[in-house]
């Protein structure tokens, strides 16, 4: 036999007193005021809205409510979940923007902040200018030659018709390697390259050689004891004047755009015979200075002409000391500076810019691979 079931007294529901649920919505709202990031929230959403939460299991007494107190308790135990659910709802909005602000801050990217990237650098114009002039001539057939810096004073000089007694002989204008009598200069010019092309290539010979070269000058606007030249040397049959001033009038263009004249001006150089000096007409003024008062030409002085190099028919004595037959062949032979060439071409004014190093300096002139 069952006991009668006992009447049920719904005063007995302790978690549905009205007490009771204050002080879980109270529990409530402090949890969720305390939850200072969305984790915390999540843990008291569970906590005190979940389905094990004591309001939920309140909510759950309210069936065995007689039906005339469960209307009281359903509405006062509805409100003070949405209570709740307000609070988690507000408090989920605040930590969610200041959880955007925080990643707007930390994930900024300032881009005006200087990069950490190494810089490229750029190559000494001077050597990217000594490769065009190279490619000038390497399209015409002709070959890139070298020679050493610490040259024999022999190819520098003496096989270049450059007499014992000659003043450039001297260690005014020359560096010797070790002492005066040691028989090694630093190479005063390029020429040197002349000799040694013509002793160790197969005629016909059509060479070009760029390099560096040294004279024991002071360092100024307008010289440097270090610089650079270009030779070049080409020895055929049948070799004139014509191709001679032919070619250079092609670089000339090459360098200062079609139509620029040369001019060659007679002179004197030990190595060549007969000799020029190889002048270019002024790309400033185009020769519209001369005898015009009214426009002078600070480039070239107003005589019209600047001097880019030196130039001739190869001497047949040097032809001789290469062991070279002089009934078959002849050449012609040029050599003019780099630095001048780069000051006429873009118009820099003190030579101490190309050797001082300052990147800014090669810059301006282009990043060249
Ligand atoms: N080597 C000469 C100098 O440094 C320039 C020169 C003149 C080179 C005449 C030549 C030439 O090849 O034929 O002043």
């Amino acid at each position: 036999m069952s006991a009668p079931n006992r009447p049920y007294d719904p005063v007995g529901v302790a978690s549905l007193e009205p007490e009771a649920t204050d002080a879980m919505v109270a529990e409530a709202l402090v949890a969720i005021a305390a939850a200072n990031d969305l984790d915390s929230l999540k843990a008291a959403r569970l906590a005190h809205a979940g389905d094990r939460s004591p309001l939920a299991l309140a909510n759950r007494e309210i069936a065995a409510l007689p039906p005339a107190a469960k209307a009281d308790a359903g509405k006062r135990l509805g409100a003070a979940r949405a209570e709740v659910r307000a609070a988690l709802e507000a408090r989920q909005a605040e930590l969610e923007s200041e959880r955007d602000a925080r990643v707007l801050v930390d994930e900024a990217i300032d881009v005006t902040l200087p990069t950490r990237r190494a810089p490229v650098g750029a190559r000494h114009p001077l050597t990217t200018l000594m490769e065009r002039m190279g490619e000038v001539f390497i399209a015409m057939g002709y070959e890139i030659a070298e020679g050493p810096e610490a040259e024999a004073e022999w190819f520098n000089f003496d096989a270049l018709n450059v007499p014992p007694d000659h003043p450039a002989r001297t260690m005014q204008d020359t560096f010797f390697v070790g002492n005066e009598d040691s028989g090694v200069v630093l190479r005063t010019q390029t020429s040197p390259i002349q000799l040694r092309a013509m002793l160790e290539r197969e005629l016909p010979i059509y060479v070009v050689a760029p390099g560096r070269v040294f004279r024991t000058d002071e360092l100024d606007a307008t010289h440097t004891p270090v610089f650079h030249q270009i030779e070049g040397l080409a020895v055929d049959e049948g070799i004139t004047m014509a191709d001679l001033k032919g070619t250079l009038e092609h670089l000339a263009a090459a360098m200062f755009g079609s139509g620029v004249r040369v001019r060659l001006r007679p002179s004197y150089f030990p190595f060549t015979e007969p000799s020029a000096e190889l002048d270019l007409e002024c790309f400033v003024c185009r020769g519209e200075s001369v005898g015009n008062p009214e426009a002078p030409c600070r480039t070239c002085g107003s005589e019209g002409w600047i001097e880019w190099g030196g130039c001739g028919m190869v001497n047949p004595r040097v032809l001789r000391a290469a062991g070279i037959d002089t009934d078959r062949y002849s050449g012609f032979a040029f050599g003019m500076g780099v630095e001048r060439t780069l000051m006429f071409r873009h118009g820099v004014t003190d030579m101490r810019d190309m050797v001082e190093g300052d990147i800014r300096f090669s810059e301006a002139f282009g990043i060249e691979a």
